[in-house]
């Protein structure tokens, strides 16, 4: 029998914002960060929220695909990659990563400020204390004492409301570029836009008076290929490759663009329909579900709202199209790991700028084309013909950097194929990439057990006179 896909009414939704409960406790204009304070006032949201807890699995991806090393050498990602889990984790994950390393104080890199925005409702709280000039001035230690209170309410809500609100002015900036501020959103929007401060493409953008703020690159549209182009307008590099020595773009996580591009995101299902279903609690009261994370867990109150298909084949079919992106996922890595090598041979072989230059450029756009693909969280299941499209892009130039590579390689006399060295594991690819990870791994404990207990014991202080 041949399934076809149907859904039922939109009545359903509707009904539920009809139902949206709009008071809360007092509130003031100011940002309290402090989730624990809404406990037993909002215990239905507070609870499931706290739930997010339950996602504790650490999953290495470096572990599970070494390529990665290889292609984020010279860069903090190639140190260490964990896939994501719950909102609870937040603070806990950027404070352990080995890249955010071992700083000691203010003055210590590697990373900067803006590296907390999307971790904390601390973050809109230091914006309004020191405006954005404040807050993103400095190095990543600064911000240890003060950022301390993981995802939560006052990130997507007015403190103390269930008003929802875009709580970082970057973020507000870049839903105008695209044409609708908040406040001029549907509410079917809002649901999505509250995800979209988070779970979208950024870069640190470096101009005259806005040093190390953090930007979207919607200038010229939310698709790769325009955000490709921004970035090239302004020349902008994340880093220098070690190997190939390209000017590299580093993709964040565009979840949000790419669901827009998706089907659901063109027919405005919003990330809450899929993520943060309204459910019932013991008395039949409704609300909504706080802890985010797979729809496939509540599948009643999410899919199963608008679609009549089995759980079975729902998650059957969505596990189909992990594996077709997957399968070109893995495609580009194979090309793009020979052409860093390649590139790295051309130079040794006495390679100039001006030879390379066109190699490196196609070097660049396939790596950022693959990187937007896979570090769009859920891209299978979002948008899964979009993710395809990237990545065939992604094969393409990067073959195109190999055809004009063989070409210069065999002019300067190099014998092909070059010889790769081994790079099959995690350890080995760090060690072929000359990294000394026993030093970061010693320093990065170090680090925990004197810095990260002095930050706990500053911010007690600090939010006993709240
Ligand atoms: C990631 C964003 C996000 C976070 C974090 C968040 N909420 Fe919500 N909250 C939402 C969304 C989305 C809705 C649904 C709004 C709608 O129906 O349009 C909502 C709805 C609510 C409502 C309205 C009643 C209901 O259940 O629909 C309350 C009250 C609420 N949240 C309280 C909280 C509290 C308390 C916290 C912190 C423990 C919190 N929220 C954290 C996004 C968030
Ligand atoms: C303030 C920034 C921020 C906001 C707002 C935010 N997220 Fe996240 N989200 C994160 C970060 C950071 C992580 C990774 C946490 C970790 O791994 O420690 C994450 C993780 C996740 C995960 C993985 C959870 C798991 O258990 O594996 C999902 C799914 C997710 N977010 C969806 C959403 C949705 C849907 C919304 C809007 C309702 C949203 N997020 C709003 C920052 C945010
Ligand atoms: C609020 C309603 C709503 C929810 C919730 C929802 N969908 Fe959909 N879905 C739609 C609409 C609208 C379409 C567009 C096609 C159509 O008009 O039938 C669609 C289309 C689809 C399609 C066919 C298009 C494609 O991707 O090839 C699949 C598969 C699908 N949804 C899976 C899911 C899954 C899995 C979930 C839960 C994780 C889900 N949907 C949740 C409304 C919804
Ligand atoms: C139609 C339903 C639907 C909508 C709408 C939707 N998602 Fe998802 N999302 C899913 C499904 C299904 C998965 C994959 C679950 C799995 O891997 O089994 C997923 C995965 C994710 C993941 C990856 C989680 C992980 O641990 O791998 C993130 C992050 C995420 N979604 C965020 C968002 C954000 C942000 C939005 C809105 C911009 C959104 N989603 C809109 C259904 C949806």
């Amino acid at each position: 029998m041949v399934r076809t896909l149907t859904k039922k009414s939109f009545a359903l939704s509707a009904l539920v914002a009809a139902s949206l409960m709009t008071s809360g406790v007092m509130a003031n204009d100011k940002t309290e960060p402090r989730n624990e304070v809404y406990k037993d006032k909002f215990s239905k949201q507070y609870n499931s929220w706290h739930e997010t807890s339950e996602s504790t699995e650490i999953v290495d991806v470096l572990e599970a695909d070494p390529n990665l090393v290889v292609l984020w050498a010279g860069y903090g990602f190639a140190k260490d990659y964990n896939k994501a889990r719950g909102h609870m984790y937040a603070i806990t994950d950027v404070r352990n990563t080995l890249r955010t390393g071992a700083p000691k104080s203010d003055a210590d890199g590697p990373m900067p400020m803006a590296c907390w925005s999307c971790k904390s409702p601390d973050v809109p709280r230091m914006i309004e204390e020191q405006g954005e000039d404040g807050y993103f001035t400095g190095k990543w230690y600064k911000g240890g004492a003060e950022i301390v209170n993981t995802i939560g309410c006052s990130d997507c809500h007015v403190s103390g409301k269930s008003k929802l609100r875009i709580s970082r002015p970057f973020a507000e900036r870049a839903m105008e570029t695209i044409g609708t501020p908040f406040d001029k959103a549907s509410r079917k929007d809002k649901q999505s836009m509250v995800c979209g401060q988070c779970h979208v493409e950024y870069y640190f953008e470096k101009t005259k008076d806005k040093k190390g703020f953090v930007k979207f690159p919607w200038d010229q549209g939310i698709t790769v290929d325009a955000a490709e182009a921004y970035y090239d307008g302004i020349q902008f590099a994340d880093w220098t490759h070690k190997i190939s020595k390209t000017p590299m773009l580093k993709a964040q996580h565009p979840g949000y663009e790419t669901w827009k591009l998706g089907v659901h995101g063109q027919n405005n299902v919003s990330c809450t329909d899929c993520h943060m279903p309204r459910v019932k609690n013991a008395e039949g009261r409704k609300y909504t579900d706080h802890k985010v994370g797979n729809p496939f867990d509540r599948f009643e109150e999410t899919c199963g709202t608008c679609h009549e298909q089995s759980k079975e084949f729902m998650v059957d079919l969505t596990n189909q199209r992990k594996a077709k992106v997957e399968e070109l996922k893995m495609a580009a890595e194979g090309q793009l790991v020979k052409a860093h090598f390649e590139a790295g041979a051309a130079w040794e072989a006495g390679a100039t700028e001006a030879e390379m230059k066109p190699i490196l450029t196609d070097i660049r756009h396939s790596q950022w084309r693959w990187d937007y693909a896979t570090a769009s969280h859920g891209v299978a299941a979002h948008a899964p013909a979009e993710a395809l499209r990237i990545l065939g892009t992604a094969v393409d130039k990067a073959a195109d950097a190999r055809v004009k590579l063989a070409h210069l390689l065999a002019n300067k006399g190099v014998k092909q194929p070059i010889s790769y060295p081994d790079t099959s594991t995690k350890a080995k690819a760090q060690a072929a990439m000359g990294m000394d990870m026993k030093k970061m791994n010693a320093d990065k404990e170090e680090f925990k057990k004197t810095e990260v207990p002095k930050w706990e014991v500053e911010a007690k202080k600090r939010e006993a006179t709240y």
